[in-house]
Parts: C-alpha cells; sequence; structure tokens
C-alpha cells in the first residue's frame, strides 16, 4: 500500500494496520536545510517560486517517512491575490499592507475570479509535485477559513486581542457579510484550481475560529466554511482544522467535511467516538512535545495511538504546527513510532 493509498483510506475510515502520519508546517525553520535555503532567498521568493516551492515542500519527505506532502505557501497569498499585500514585521508576525475598514476598501478588492490567474505559481507547484511524487504520497492542498482570513484583513496583521475584526462583525455586519462573500468566493476559485493541479485532499485552516464567541462561531465562520465546502467536487476530501473549537465539533462534522484536525486540548479517542462514523479525525499531539526528548515524544506518541486502537479514520498529526524549536531527533521519535505501530 502506498502512503497515498494509506492517507485516502485513512480519509474515507477505512480499517487500517497504522494511521497514516503528516505534520502542520512540516516544511520550516526546525529543518537546518530549510534554513540554509532561507538564507538565500526570502520566504515570499520560495512561495512565489514552484521550483524553489516544490524543493521546500520535499524536505521533510527526504528526511522523514511521512504519508502526505503538504504544498509550501502561506494562508496570506488570498489577500494579497486580492489586492492587500503581506509581510513579516521584524518583532515576529504578520504586517498587511493596511487596515481593511470600509465598504469602499472591500469593494475595491479584486474580483474572486482574478485568484487563480494571480495564483498561477500555486498551481504550477502543485504540478510540479505530481509529477515528481508519482502518487507515492498524498499531496496535501490549502487556504485559510474566510474568517481566519478576514481577521489578518481587518486587524492589518497577527493581533492579540482581534477587537477590530469583532467590532465589524457586531457593529457593521453589512461590511462583514460582503468581506466574507469574498473571501468564500475566491477560496472556491483557489481550492478548485488546487484540484485541478492534482491536489488529493485541501485542508481549511481556521486557525482563529476559536476567538469569537461560541454562539457566533456559526454567523462568524462555519457558514462561510460549509459554502466552501459545498462548492467542491462531490466527495474530495476537505479536512477542517479549526483551533480553540472542540465545543463546536458537532457542528463541523455536519459541514461536509471529510476528516476534523483536532487541537491538543481535546481527547481525540473521546472525539472519535463522539463522531459520525463516515467523518475522520486528524491529530493531535501537542506540538511542544516535539521541543522535549525523544523519550518523552515516543510515550507521548504511544500513548495517543494505544487510545485509538481499534478505532477507525484517524490521521495522526499535531494538534497545531510544529514549531522553530522542535528538535530533530524527536520528530524522528515520534516517525518511527507511528511507522512502527501495529493495530
Ligand atoms: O504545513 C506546511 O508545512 C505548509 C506550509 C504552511 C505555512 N504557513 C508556511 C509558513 C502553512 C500550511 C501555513 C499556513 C498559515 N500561515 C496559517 C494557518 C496555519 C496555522 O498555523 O494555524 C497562518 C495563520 C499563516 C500566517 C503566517 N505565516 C504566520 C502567522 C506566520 C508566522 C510569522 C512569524 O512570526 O514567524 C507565517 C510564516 C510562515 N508560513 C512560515 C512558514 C514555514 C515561517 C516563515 C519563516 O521562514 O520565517
Amino acid at each position: 500500500m502506498t502512503s497515498r493509498e494509506r492517507f485516502l483510506a485513512a480519509c474515507a475510515g477505512q480499517k487500517l494496520e497504522r494511521p497514516p502520519l503528516w505534520v502542520m508546517r512540516q516544511a520550516g525553520r526546525y529543518l537546518p536545510e530549510y534554513r540554509a535555503l532561507k538564507a538565500k532567498s526570502s520566504f515570499l521568493e520560495m512561495v512565489r517560486t514552484p521550483t524553489l516551492a516544490m524543493e521546500v515542500t520535499l524536505q521533510p519527505l527526504r528526511r522523514f517517512a511521512l504519508d502526505a506532502a503538504i504544498l509550501f505557501s502561506d494562508i496570506l497569498v488570498i489577500p494579497e491575490a486580492l489586492g492587500q499585500g503581506y509581510h513579516f514585521r521584524d518583532e515576529g508576525g504578520i504586517g498587511m499592507e493596511y487596515r481593511l475598514e470600509t465598504r469602499a476598501q472591500v469593494d475595491a478588492l479584486a474580483p474572486a475570479h482574478a485568484v487563480p490567474d494571480k495564483l498561477r505559481y500555486v498551481a504550477d507547484t502543485l504540478a510540479l509535485l505530481k509529477q515528481e511524487l508519482k502518487g507515492s504520497r498524498a499531496l496535501l492542498g490549502f487556504g485559510g477559513s474566510p474568517w481566519t482570513l478576514a481577521t489578518y484583513m481587518v486587524e492589518g496583521g497577527s493581533s492579540e486581542e482581534f477587537e477590530r475584526i469583532k467590532m465589524l462583525f457586531y457593529t457593521e455586519p453589512a461590511i462583514f457579510n460582503a468581506l466574507l462573500e469574498k473571501l468564500t468566493a475566491s477560496l472556491v476559485e483557489y481550492f478548485k484550481m488546487q484540484i485541478a493541479a492534482g491536489a488529493d485532499a485541501i485542508q481549511i485552516f481556521d486557525s482563529w475560529g476559536g476567538i469569537i464567541a461560541g454562539p457566533d462561531y456559526e454567523a462568524a465562520s462555519l457558514r462561510w466554511i460549509r459554502q466552501v465546502v459545498a462548492a467542491m467536487p462531490k466527495d474530495f476530501p476537505i479536512i477542517l482544522y479549526a483551533k480553540g473549537t472542540a465545543p463546536h465539533l458537532q457542528d463541523q462534522a455536519f459541514t461536509g467535511a471529510r476528516v476534523l484536525s483536532v487541537d491538543w486540548t481535546s481527547d481525540l479517542a473521546a472525539v472519535r467516538r463522539s463522531l459520525p462514523a463516515n467523518v475522520a479525525v486528524q491529530g493531535n499531539l501537542d506540538p511542544v512535545l516535539l521541543n522535549t526528548t525523544p523519550e518523552i515524544v515516543t510515550h507521548q506518541t504511544k500513548r495517543l495511538l494505544e487510545s485509538m486502537r481499534g478505532l477507525h479514520g484517524h490521521i495522526f498529526n499535531l494538534g497545531h504546527g510544529i514549531t522553530p524549536r522542535a528538535k530533530i531527533e524527536c520528530m524522528q521519535a515520534l516517525v518511527d513510532t507511528v511507522v512502527n505501530w501495529k493495530e
């Protein structure tokens, strides 16, 4: 069985000898070869140059027996394609070119149908990867949720309190909805392009889904995600990762997403048992564990695998992205433990 077949079988909830494995942000700063490439080209250059983006995507696969490759890119290419660029602040975090505050600014964004052309380099990268992988590993595309993208656009970058996006949501619903409609339509175009270019599955990152009040999660975020999923080809696997939204997992299970990626705060086996059988789960070790020791990682990985024994439809992953402080030997311990596991 190839890694790609194992991955797609887990998405479909089939019984497997061991779960497929990949790690959010598996290409990134904890890898010396990534840091070496970044010393020569900026992050944005790497994202926009298909041969470089392919190289970064493949780096973790050369080192580790991972079952999926995830496109090297960023969720913020969508605001950029719509006319609001981004950069990395010297003090850390994201800065957007300007803060989006008015109806006129929403109306001035590029139309959704312009997105595939502006992000042609993403399709080119996926096509190169498809050719290179030859079906050996699953190829994952991704994008941000409309809500998570809107937080960066309205806050003007990374945020601590998210006051501006919440103010817009509560006081200017017409502007909020116009922005979210634009983002939803853009993501539909973008994901269709990724699928046409060869993506086997797509992960939607609702990284800031957990910052809105529980009773408002539907109107702020989930309804737009549901619209994106509904516009995808029937049965195409969508993975939904929404950090800090454990109270909404049941609702997320009825969006049409095939896999729910669960953060580290939940007991994954309990989540698995509580969800409908046609929805798979992904997760959910605490990423900080990979900054500890191989012994601790091995122990915690076995503990999670043991808790999932006999339960189908599991893709092994962290509960959020690996950190730049992660140790290579800890990542190796995680991979060895999962790959050698027997149900
Ligand atoms: O998983 C992967 O390996 C694919 C690559 C990937 C990146 N960003 C590369 C990246 C993915 C899936 C993303 C998604 C992304 N980008 C999200 C959602 C995922 C999540 O973690 O919740 C968000 C919120 C962003 C926006 C973003 N891009 C942030 C907040 C940052 C960190 C800024 C900082 O202070 O360092 C980035 C930069 C980024 N994106 C890096 C990588 C490898 C680090 C860039 C570097 O090399 O310095």
